[in-house]
């Protein structure tokens, strides 16, 4: 399970001082029994765990931990992954809402198709091309997008080595030499490329959490399902999806800092507000995985 990065920072100070926990609400909070019999005098600590309501229940998006020595003193907030930088803030939202089936750090119930272990899928050719074809349609409208730049700063995400318009072209052509016709894109793909042009001239917070959102999960749990599905559908082959020129753990962390130093200068809203649309990232994403059994 995801671990709450403030508690172990605080519980260094919680065995140095005398503290009081003045609220908590999250379960897994309260297994860290943070209680102390010490009488409160001078440290005082307040959990807020904020959550958001959909349909595996209410879940935990962030947990905040407020430390303050005194009380004149101004409180230093905290989030899970803060201390890393934001793309830890996201990463912490994002593995919470894989199932345990997707990722040893998933809490959500497998429910939907995509959601269960990916042994378990039964994928068919022609499922997979449609996939394909949606996905090529996300990245063309991503890459886009960054090209465009409506809001200037979206320029330092061109050309991160993480593009796949051009590999899954190529993928596409493969497909066609072999005699298959590559479909039209689909619902899926045309509903959620829509929304990431509207996103991004209108929500720069809520447009880069479903660009990293998008990337860094095709560089993880996306080349994992490439590999079994091939293995299953194609004897084996490696599409261009999946391959990257340079090292692929150097290009995300290039990333990672430009996302973070982007993020520095947002307020506190505005990363919630990014965090907040990472449900509507997976729902989008999971709509096209889905795409792959039909
Ligand atoms: C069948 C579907 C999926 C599977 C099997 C899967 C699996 C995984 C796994 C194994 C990891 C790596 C965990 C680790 O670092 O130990 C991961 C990371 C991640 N996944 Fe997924 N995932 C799936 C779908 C999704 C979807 C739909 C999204 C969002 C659109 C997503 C977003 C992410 C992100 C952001 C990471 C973190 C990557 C990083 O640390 O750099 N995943 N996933």
């Amino acid at each position: 399970m995801a671990s709450f990065t403030p508690l172990s920072q605080s519980q260094s100070l919680l065995s140095k001082a005398h503290i009081k926990v003045a609220s908590y609400k999250s379960p897994s909070l309260s297994s860290l029994n943070l209680q102390s019999s010490f009488a409160p005098k001078r440290l005082h600590l307040q959990f807020k765990v904020s959550v958001f309501n959909n349909k595996f229940g209410r879940m935990p998006l962030r947990a905040s931990v407020v430390v303050a020595a005194t009380t004149a003193e101004k409180p230093k907030k905290r989030y899970p992954g803060e201390a890393k930088g934001f793309v830890e803030e996201m990463r912490f939202v994002a593995m919470r809402l894989h199932t345990r089936e997707q990722a040893k750090e998933g809490e959500k119930v497998a429910e939907k198709p995509e959601e269960k272990a990916i042994p378990k899928w039964e994928p068919s050719v022609d499922g997979y091309l449609r996939f394909l074809v949606d996905s090529k349609l996300v990245y063309d409208t991503l890459e886009e997008i960054v090209e465009k730049a409506a809001f200037p700063f979206y320029s330092e995400f061109r050309n991160t080595g993480l593009e796949r318009s051009d590999a899954l072209a190529k993928d596409l052509d493969w497909f066609r030499e072999q005699g298959h016709s590559i479909p039209e894109p689909s619902s899926p793909g045309i509903t959620y490329s829509q929304y990431l042009k509207e996103l991004s001239e209108n929500d720069p917070q809520a447009f880069i959490c479903h660009f990293y959102n998008v990337y860094f999960a095709h560089s993880a749990g996306g080349r994992m399902i490439g590999r079994k599905v091939a293995e299953k559908i194609l004897n084996g082959k490696e599409l261009e999806f999946y391959k990257w020129d340079g090292d692929l753990s150097q290009l995300l962390q290039n990333v990672r800092d430009k996302l973070n130093k982007v993020a520095e200068a947002w307020t506190r809203e505005e990363k919630d507000h990014c965090l907040e649309e990472t449900e509507k990232s997976f729902k989008h994403s999971g709509e096209i995985l889905r795409l792959i059994m039909s």
